[in-house]
């Protein structure tokens, strides 16, 4: 299985386009040894020919431009894409449904939680059935979870891991979590059994979680803040980290001290948020993660597993 990273950064991207913080600051100007980042999304594929995207960010368009894999057909129109699924709702990662119009119909895969966000609350996918019908939706199961496959990708297997996260700020469930709200994805390829676990937005480690990790080949997990008083630190916020559903990276139960519990997979940070010092490839923050055998996803990254 191939594993492509198209966007590293959290909602907002690196630098962010209103932000003056020392990291953006230094990013925009190159006083800082920091490479930028577009917004949160991953391509796998099990034979390097057809893609399924997981998270569709407002940088969709660019980040398929960059890609040339991404972009590939055969025809007058088209792409590799096979289809895309969706974590959540967030802003970020379902804006780009919006941008893929003029490639519909398209296979779309979403909880029913999900689903109903993004035809009730933020409504594109009603908005959207006046392209060629718009996108087909697939439900993806979570009481109980159930395992699903993306046609034109035969060798993936998804598995959805239920999260605690925390739904949109615009959802009636910002403040009333339901089960779909967030998933993590077991990706495994059937042909060697070996799995990706996916989860960019994780604010409590369960026993879901800890399962998912101790077994997989590779994990790409929350990275978006490394403290959870980050927001506020930087005055951009009175949220804390965990009250938007991420953990943060450093800490006594921070993401390194979860990671440090599992020797087997290949340990990967995503969504990185623009406040987060290990951006900066010179900052001891950076080196921590780095001496803890961690890797911080760019833009571009290509995993085989
Ligand atoms: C998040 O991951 O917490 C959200 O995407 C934040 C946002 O709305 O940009
Ligand atoms: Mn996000
Ligand atoms: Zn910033």
């Amino acid at each position: 299985m191939k594993v492509l990273v198209l966007g590293a950064g959290a909602g907002g991207g690196f630098p962010q386009w209103n932000c003056h913080c020392r990291l953006c600051q230094g990013a925009r100007n190159g006083s800082i040894n920091a490479l930028h980042r577009t917004q949160s999304s991953i391509a796998v594929s099990d034979d390097g020919n057809k893609w399924v995207v997981i998270n569709a960010s407002p940088d969709i368009r660019q980040q398929i431009n960059a890609r040339p894999q991404l972009a590939n057909a055969e025809g007058a129109r088209g792409s590799a894409i096979a289809g895309v699924v969706v974590t959540d709702a967030q802003i970020d990662h379902t804006t780009g449904l919006l941008i893929l119009r003029e490639g519909l119909p398209m296979d779309l895969y979403c909880t029913d939680v999900v689903r109903h966000q993004l035809t009730h609350e933020f409504p594109l996918l009603n908005i959207l059935t006046h392209w060629e019908g718009g996108f087909r939706v697939h439900s993806i199961g979570v009481e109980p979870e159930k395992a699903f496959q993306v046609e034109g990708v035969p060798n993936l297997r998804f598995d959805p891991v239920i999260l605690v996260s925390k739904a949109p700020p615009y959802s009636a469930h910002r403040h009333d979590p339901h089960t779909g709200d967030n998933i993590g994805l077991k990706i495994t390829d059937s042909r060697t059994g070996e799995y990706l676990f996916y989860a960019p937005g994780l604010a409590e480690p369960d026993d879901n979680v800890r399962a998912a990790m101790a077994g997989a080949a590779c994990v790409m997990v929350d990275g978006t803040l490394w403290q959870d008083d980050e927001m506020i630190q930087n005055g951009f916020s009175d949220s804390l980290g965990t009250d938007m559903g991420h953990l943060s990276v450093s800490g006594s139960k921070g993401m390194l001290a979860l990671l440090s519990q599992f020797d087997r997979p290949r340990k990967v940070l995503i969504h990185i948020n623009n406040t987060n010092p290990i951006l900066d490839e010179d900052s001891k923050e950076r080196q921590k993660v780095k001496d803890a055998g961690v890797d911080v996803a760019f833009d571009g990254m290509e995993i085989d597993i």
